[in-house]
C-alpha cells in the first residue's frame, strides 16, 4: 500500500505524533514484507531465520492494549516476546501516559533486541522499557513483582505443550488479580489453560486480526 494512502488511513488512540509515526512506519513494513512464516507449512521454525519479521499485533489489538493499559492505570506489564517492539511501544507509550512504569519484554534474536530498541528510541519510549534476552521461559520466571498485564504473543512449535501454554502457567502466578492476558495465536493448549475456570480465569475470544483471546484474572 502506498504511504500516502497508509497515512490517510491510519488511525489510533494514540496521540503522539513520534509514536504514532513509529508505528505506522513499522505497519508499513508488515504489509510489505517477504512472504512465508514459520506458521506455514514447510517453511523453517528457526526464530534467528527471521530477524528481518516482526509477525507484529496489528494496530487494532495495539489500540486495545493502550486503552485498557490506561483505564487500568498500569504501571508493570510484560510481553512474550517483543520482537522488533510494535507491541512494546503500545505498552511503553500507556506507561508514559499513566505517568510511568516499567515494560518488561522478552527476546531470543539478539538482532531483533536491537531493532526494537531502535524503534522506541525514535519514539521516544526507551526509557521505561527492560528487554530481557533469551529464552523467556527462564527469563520471565521472576519479574520482580505482580504485572498489571501480559501479552503471549509466541512462537509456533509443531508439538505441545506450546510456548504460549510454557509462558502462561510461568506468567499467571506472577498476575494480579483484576490483571489482564492477551494472547494472539490462540494456541489450543492455551486457550485449554486459560478457559478452565480453576485457573482463575474469565475469557472472551474478540474478532480483531484472526481472534484475540482476552482474559481477566478473578482469583
Ligand atoms: C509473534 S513475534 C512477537 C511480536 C511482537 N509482540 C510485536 O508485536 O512486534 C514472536 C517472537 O518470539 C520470539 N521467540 C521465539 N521463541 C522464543 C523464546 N523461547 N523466548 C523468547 N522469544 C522467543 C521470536 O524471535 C519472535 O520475534
Amino acid at each position: 500500500m502506498p504511504n500516502a494512502l497508509l497515512n490517510e488511513t491510519f488511525k489510533s488512540v494514540i496521540q503522539d505524533e513520534r509514536v504514532r509515526a513509529v508505528i505506522q512506519r513499522l505497519e508499513e513494513e508488515r504489509r510489505g514484507a517477504r512472504a512465508g512464516s514459520p506458521r506455514d507449512d514447510g517453511q523453517s521454525q528457526d526464530p534467528y531465520d527471521y530477524a528481518d519479521r516482526g509477525f507484529s499485533i496489528r494496530p487494532e489489538q495495539g489500540d486495545l492494549i493502550y486503552l485498557l493499559c490506561r483505564g487500568m492505570r498500569a504501571t508493570r506489564v510484560v510481553e512474550f516476546a517483543t520482537s522488533v517492539g510494535m507491541s512494546t511501544l503500545y505498552f511503553a507509550a500507556a506507561m508514559r501516559d499513566n505517568g510511568g512504569g516499567r515494560v518488561i519484554g522478552s527476546e531470543l534474536v539478539p538482532a531483533k533486541i536491537a531493532t526494537a530498541r531502535r524503534n522506541l528510541s525514535e519514539a521516544g519510549l526507551a526509557d521505561d522499557v527492560e528487554i530481557r534476552e533469551g529464552d523467556a521461559r527462564q527469563t520471565l520466571r521472576a519479574l520482580g513483582g505482580p504485572v498489571d498485564f501480559a501479552l503471549i504473543d509466541g512462537w509456533p512449535r509443531d508439538e505441545e505443550p506450546s510456548l504460549a501454554r510454557e509462558v502462561i502457567e510461568i506468567i499467571a502466578p506472577q498476575l494480579r488479580v483484576g490483571g489482564y492476558v492477551m494472547n494472539d495465536n490462540a494456541e489450543p493448549d492455551f486457550l485449554e489453560f486459560i478457559r478452565d475456570p480453576g485457573n482463575g480465569f474469565i475469557s472472551i475470544t474478540l474478532p480483531l486480526k484472526s481472534g484475540t483471546e482476552l482474559s481477566v484474572k478473578v482469583a
